[in-house]
């Protein structure tokens, strides 16, 4: 996949709030994508990052998935938090996401460092969130992070893989899903459709990475297209479903600030 030129194409066709008439996407684009971050989330943000981007600690890295387009198996935090954690960018899309929608139950396939995780729950304190991350070392740095960085005992992780945790009874109804692992695109499609029974008609996913590679951006094309997914968004690196069937079938391609 060509990146830049799938860069290009995106923004060409990202639209702002004109011309919006989707009343859900409306209200997106002009109160939860404009939403300001409090300082002190901003704050937290701030240390976090400092510290993962300083940290070189290494650890050794148990792949799933597809793997790393430019990691080898013996990685250091700062190498896994440059390449592999979600920034600030799309963190304050996650965190606005969870504060103006107040998900009450979410799931993280992927915790990796925890930042996503992190972003999340400070969105939202009140949400429980589970977190899965297959790799043991990984995962333990994630679990400090959290610890450290979180403001109540909301946040719950577990050290599995993805298929190992859908092999176990599954009792929650998720609000929210964050998808931000595996990166291959039957997975992908798989996992969504597994999460059918977990899930209800507006419950929000999030998919990471879509344009990761020509296999993954197909599935988020299969998807998207699903006529059992009412309202899809693209935001270029995430990809946004939400079932709701008592609207109309519409696609948009959005800049995620305005
Ligand atoms: C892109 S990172 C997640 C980033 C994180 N969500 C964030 O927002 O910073 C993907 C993580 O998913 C984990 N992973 C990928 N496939 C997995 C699988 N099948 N089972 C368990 N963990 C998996 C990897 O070990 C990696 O740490």
């Amino acid at each position: 996949m060509n990146i830049g030129f799938e860069f290009i194409k995106y923004s060409l066709n990202a639209k702002g709030r004109q011309g919006i008439h989707s009343p859900f996407v409306y209200n997106l684009m002009d109160k939860v994508l404009s939403r300001p971050i409090s300082s002190e989330i901003k704050h937290r943000q701030k240390a976090l990052f400092a510290e993962l981007r300083s940290d070189n600690t290494s650890i050794d890295f148990e792949e799933f998935g597809a793997g790393s387009k430019k990691l080898g198996k013996q990685r250091t935090v700062k190498q896994i938090f440059t390449t592999n954690s979600t920034h600030k960018k799309y963190g304050d899309l996650l965190i606005r996401i969870m504060h103006s929608y107040q998900p009450m139950s979410v799931l993280e396939l992927g915790t990796s460092l925890g930042t996503g995780t992190l972003q999340m729950h400070w969105g939202n304190p009140l949400a429980k969130i589970t977190s899965i991350e297959g790799c043991k070392e990984t995962f333990a740095v994630a679990k400090k992070n959290i610890l450290n960085h979180s403001l109540n005992d909301q946040i719950h992780t577990k050290n599995c893989t993805f298929q190992d945790y859908f092999n176990e009874p599954i009792t929650e109804l998720f609000d929210l899903v964050f998808i931000d692992g595996h990166h291959d695109g039957n997975s992908l499609i798989e996992y969504v459709k597994k999460l059918e029974k977990h899930t209800h008609n507006d419950t929000i996913f999030i998919l990471d990475d879509i344009r990761w590679n020509n296999d993954m951006f197909s599935a988020w094309n299969k998807l998207s297209s699903d006529h059992q997914y009412h309202l899809t968004i693209d935001f270029f690196k995430m990809g946004l479903l939400i079932r709701q069937p008592n609207k109309q079938k519409e696609h948009f391609t959005l800049r995620k600030s305005v």
